[in-house]
């Protein structure tokens, strides 16, 4: 093992030990390499005569750049955009995601929590969590209705095994018996229990109430307790995008981020969907779990490993990206604006509500409980989704996502509100032409 990576799990253990159990082989090896980068950063600081340290070019003392790239940057300066941003993210955007945590989520006050890492997107966020949390072979517990990327990401390229828990009760609710039964089989089949839960979830947009919040933790919480390790991921993808009283208004992450020294807590979010940047590509990766003694060093060493594995892969996420999304945090309209946009999709999603009132869908599906997000899924009483899907596309040019053989995803978020109505008029229609004359 790297001494750097020694001295990091010296730091953990002394904080926690069971972080320690907690993190993959990977995860233990893993280190922040004192190469170029932290070299260049020393010599930023104190090579007042001449740095030539990093690899990028400079002129007249200025960084190297070309006009046709710089005059499509307004005032950003070559400085804010060109360079490389440091592994673990820009510092001030750091600070100020963190920041925004605390004000989104209330159960956080008093707790203390890392300093979230940057990623190049929640995928990135994801699979950085699966190589510092999973090993090969280890088992982890999701819905059935999930983001399909989470078979490539955790199943396919880190060898973990996925077991899925039906998402719902019969009568629409959050199905704890089931989630229960498997992580309590999981737990005591291996000692250590991950669970991925994804709210607003991809594909049925629901978020869960705060009582089934409340249980969720409780279960997890005494998971920990009888002496489980227990690794729980938070993909918080859609966060923010809550429709009326139902859901929770804050992350499950913030209730479990200091419940029990076993129960590691990891929130992976970004600008991506909660602020209309799909492309800039920004994700964060947030620790929190209990520690002894002062958190900082503990926190410190975890985000040295997070940005080793980011080092290690990507190097570092887009310095532009980074520096418009804190601009844009920091811009005195962005809270209004982000209201704005929040409501535009809420009215869709009740638009959308209101119109599958109409008894005459009932025959042809069941909606899945919405509340939040971009989505909703339709549950298929008389066709197969695939078959659906391109009969949608060939004969009406509509098209939708087919989750499997079952279930029809909606994403309303790309829907105007007045072609909602047409919108489930033509599935219905589609549907009809599959079932034939007598369907
Ligand atoms: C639940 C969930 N997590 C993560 C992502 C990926 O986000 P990103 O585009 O930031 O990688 C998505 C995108 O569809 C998603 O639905």
């Amino acid at each position: 093992m790297h001494p750097l990576a020694t001295e990091l799990n010296h730091i953990i253990r002394s904080g926690n030990p069971h972080i320690l159990e907690m993190l993959s082989d990977l995860g233990r090896n893993l280190f922040f390499p004192k190469g170029i980068l932290s070299q260049s950063a020393e010599a930023k600081q104190k090579a007042k005569h001449i740095n030539a340290t990093i690899g990028i070019a400079l002129e007249n003392g200025r960084t190297m750049q070309l006009d046709s790239v710089m005059k499509l940057l307004g005032d950003i300066s070559a400085a804010d955009a060109l360079t490389y941003a440091p592994s673990f993210g820009l510092l001030a955007l750091r600070e100020a995601w963190k920041a925004g945590l605390f004000e989104k989520n209330r159960s956080l006050a008093g707790k203390s929590i890392s300093l979230p890492v940057v990623t190049s997107g929640i995928t990135h966020a994801v699979s950085t969590f699966a190589e510092l949390w999973l090993d090969p072979g280890d088992t982890v517990v999701l819905p059935d209705l999930f983001w399909g990327n989470y078979n490539l990401i955790l199943a396919l390229r880190r060898g973990a095994r996925l077991v899925h828990f039906p998402f719902f009760t019969p009568d629409g609710g959050f199905n704890h018996t089931a989630f229960e039964d498997s992580v309590a089989r999981t737990a005591a089949e291996n000692g250590k229990v991950s669970v991925i839960l994804n709210f607003p979830n991809n594909p049925t947009g629901y978020t869960i109430t705060a009582r089934e919040a409340e249980r969720i933790a409780a279960f997890l919480t005494a998971t920990a307790e009888k002496g489980a390790n227990v690794v729980a991921a938070f993909d918080d993808a859609y966060f923010g995008l809550f429709y009326g009283d139902e859901p929770i208004r804050e992350s499950l992450f913030a209730r479990l981020c200091s419940a029990h020294p076993r129960l590691m807590a990891v929130k992976l979010d970004g600008a991506t969907k909660e602020n209309f940047a799909w492309g800039l590509r920004v994700g964060f990766i947030t620790y929190g779990t209990c520690i002894s003694g002062d958190s900082r060093p503990v926190f410190e060493a975890l985000e040295k490993k997070t940005a080793g594995a980011i080092r290690g892969c990507i190097s570092n996420a887009a310095h532009l990206s980074q520096t418009i999304l804190l601009r844009s945090l920091q811009a005195p309209e962005y809270p209004a604006e982000k209201q704005a946009k929040t409501r535009i999709l809420q009215q869709r999603a009740q638009r959308v509500k209101a119109v599958l009132e109409d008894p005459k869908y009932q025959a042809a599906w069941t909606p899945y409980p919405f509340n939040s997000g971009y989505f909703m899924c339709l549950r298929l009483k008389t066709v197969d989704a695939e078959t659906l899907r391109c009969h949608l596309l060939d004969r009406y040019g509509v098209g939708l996502i087919a989750v499997d053989a079952h279930n029809l995803r909606v994403a309303f978020s790309c829907l105007e509100e007045r072609d909602v109505a047409e919108l489930f008029d033509t599935v219905l229609k589609a549907v009809k032409d599959l079932e034939g004359p007598t369907g």
